[in-house]
């Protein structure tokens, strides 16, 4: 049951210390608004007792809306998540704007913003320095995820800068309940890991389509793109290893990067191989060189325009089709 009620958290500019999840839950119309006031998680804590493995369980989210509609963040600080920083999960017509987001570069899975099975949300004007992925897009975890099935879709990701030692743009890597229809333009990358970064896993089931992200700068990167289909852990051993992904239709266009140390990776799975890869205006540039070292591809079916450097022949043989056209 969602109450109807109208929810107004108001954060001046003053620092709040919190400890443990500041989670809401089926509410409607929340606007959790600031004044750039900072919520501070305090997270160095919760970090170190990871690091000693002196956790029994999970750390807290810094801020978590579960089951909730028409929810608003804005010019918020946030700092020193214990766990990832904004978890909206089960949620729908999300609007972030105006927050910064910050924690130390080796500071553990701390996550910028993580839409989560939730739907319409839109991520905008951010700054976002993390120790793990500025945005990921995702939609539950293995056979877990499977059996909610509840699809991540509809996600505008624009004019969001940041760093981080893992991705910038992520999708993945718990899709189980499916990805779709998701858009991440205008981002400016420094210091980052991988660019772009689109991952699912053997056992995740679910299904990654009609995803585009343009207009992207980076500078100084491990890798510029990656798209792959073996990334990230189990919950358990009790996953299906018959239950494979299906990615289908990711447009990455207009990219420039400098300092980028390879171009990445894009490898399907064998028995379900990614198709409708395009690529499109693509320049990386590498640390030592006028280019970066080419894509390796397996597994993967699509197509590249004006990419340099010039990726794997599995995208460039159909060179001739021009724009990215995909069909769903
Ligand atoms: C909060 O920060 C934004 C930019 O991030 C700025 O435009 C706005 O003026 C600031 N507001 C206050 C009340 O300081
Ligand atoms: C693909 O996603 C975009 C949003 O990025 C949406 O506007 C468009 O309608 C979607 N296309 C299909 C065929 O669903």
């Amino acid at each position: 049951m969602t109450f109807g009620l109208m929810i107004l958290i108001w954060i001046s500019n003053a620092i709040f210390r919190f400890l443990s999840d500041f989670l809401i839950s089926k509410f409607e119309k929340i606007s959790f608004i600031g004044e750039n006031g900072t919520i501070d998680g305090q997270g160095a804590i919760w970090w170190n007792m990871w690091r000693q493995r002196t956790l029994p369980f999970t750390r807290p989210n810094l801020i978590e809306f579960m089951n909730s509609r028409s929810i608003i963040i804005s010019n918020v600080i946030f700092q020193n998540s214990p766990f990832w920083n904004i978890h909206p999960v089960y949620c729908s017509n999300v609007v972030i704007r105006y927050v910064t987001i910050l924690a130390p570069a080796d500071s553990p899975n701390t996550d910028g913003i993580d839409p989560d099975s939730s739907s319409n949300v839109c991520i905008e004007d951010s700054y976002i320095s993390t120790g793990d992925d500025l945005v990921a897009v995702k939609s539950g975890w293995d056979e877990y995820g499977i059996a909610y099935g509840h699809p991540s879709s509809g996600i505008t990701i624009r004019r969001v800068t940041g760093s981080s030692p893992f991705s910038g743009i992520a999708v993945g890597s718990e899709t189980s309940g499916g990805v779709e229809n998701v858009l991440a333009e205008h981002i400016n990358l420094y210091n980052v890991g991988v660019g772009i970064h689109v991952k699912t896993n053997i056992g995740r089931g679910g299904f990654i389509r009609n995803i585009t992200v343009s207009d992207v700068y980076m500078e100084n990167a491990r890798k510029g793109i990656k798209i792959a289909g073996d990334v990230g852990d189990h919950p358990d051993d009790k996953f299906n290893p018959n239950a494979l992904p299906v990615v289908n239709g990711i447009t990455i266009k207009d990219v420039w990067g400098t300092k980028v140390q390879q171009s990445g990776l894009i490898q399907g799975l064998k028995n379900s191989p990614f198709t409708g890869i395009c690529l499109s205006n693509i320049n990386l540039q590498g640390v030592a060189g006028p280019t970066s070292p080419p894509l390796k591809c397996s597994d993967v079916s699509g197509s590249a325009y004006q990419v340099k450097p010039w990726p794997c022949s599995e995208l460039s043989s159909s060179q001739q089709t021009g724009a990215c056209s995909n069909h769903f």
